[in-house]
């Protein structure tokens, strides 16, 4: 009996450290969604919620529970935990100002372009931007999500494919951008290398990108998760910004390893001649 609970015991742990170490990114989708949709019905339903859930997901959910930061986000109104990645970012490099234009992509559930929202904000005009102009935030993401308000989002759309690059740089109309970010994480396969090669992947097609429609001095923000590549890929960004550098925010989680790089100071396209 007490070899059948250990047992029992080994492989519900061995479930949880996969799903934390080889799943972050369904992990994070998952705990995004949760924020918004099923915390709040396990709350109301108390023990009961745990009642009923495979001991995996009560230990998931215990940790998501006590993560302080999705408890501020809840406060905040945040749909999701990363808003406070962000957040952390820009209080420390300023990247997002108020009447700046932002391109968000990998945006779902949407709480990076609420937090850019506020934050690009033009002051002077004191209240929200007009609904008739070019939204300052837009995002894009290859799921659906709901609309965050006064922004513009491309759901179901995958940035990586030529034509949602063309229907973002034509709802631009020739406009440039301060910033773009690139929270974009793929499905994870479970094999480390190649789940590493597939976040490259997804930064260098927001990184070709952002130089297209980037202002000079502008700035591109991209997760990645280490695994070596990023090496050559900063030195690959290093050519068209002035600075890069790798970037952890505490709201991003120790055990993971996810972290940002923050490229700032465009350089711009060079001159036909
Ligand atoms: C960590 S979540 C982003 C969370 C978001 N920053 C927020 O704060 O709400 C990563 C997102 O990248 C999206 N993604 C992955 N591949 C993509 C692609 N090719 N095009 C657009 N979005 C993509 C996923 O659908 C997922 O919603």
């Amino acid at each position: 009996m007490a070899a059948t609970v250990n047992r029992n015991a080994v492989s519900i742990f061995m479930q949880v450290f996969r799903l934390f170490h080889k799943n972050s990114d369904n992990l994070m989708k998952y705990v995004c969604y949760c924020n918004l949709h099923c915390t709040s019905t396990f709350e109301q339903d108390g023990q009961k919620g745990m009642k009923g859930r495979k001991l995996s997901s009560q230990l998931w959910l215990k940790r998501h529970m006590d993560d302080p930061y999705v408890k501020r986000a809840r406060l905040k109104n945040y749909r999701c935990r990363s808003a406070f990645k962000l957040i952390e970012i820009d209080d420390r490099y300023r990247i997002l100002r108020p009447g700046g234009y932002v391109i968000d992509c990998g945006a779902a559930p949407g709480s990076w372009m609420q937090v850019a929202v506020e934050r690009t904000r033009d002051v002077s005009t004191g209240g929200p931007q007009p609904t008739h102009s070019i939204a300052r935030v837009i995002g894009v993401d290859i799921i659906g999500f709901p609309p965050v308000d006064e922004a513009k989002a491309f759901a179901n759309s995958d940035f990586t494919l030529p034509e949602t690059q063309k229907t973002i740089l034509q709802y631009l109309q020739g406009r440039k951008v301060d910033a773009v970010l690139s929270d974009m994480a793929p499905n994870a396969t479970g094999h480390k290398a190649m789940d590493h090669e597939n976040i490259i992947d997804l930064c260098k097609s927001a990184l070709r990108f952002s130089r297209a429609v980037l202002r000079p001095d502008g700035t591109f923000l991209c997760k990645i998760w280490k695994g070596g590549l990023e090496k050559d890929f900063m030195q690959e960004i290093q050519q068209f910004f002035k600075s890069v550098k790798f970037v952890k925010p505490l709201a991003s989680r120790m055990d993971s390893a996810e972290g940002y790089l923050l490229s700032r100071g465009y350089k711009g396209l060079p001159d036909k001649t």
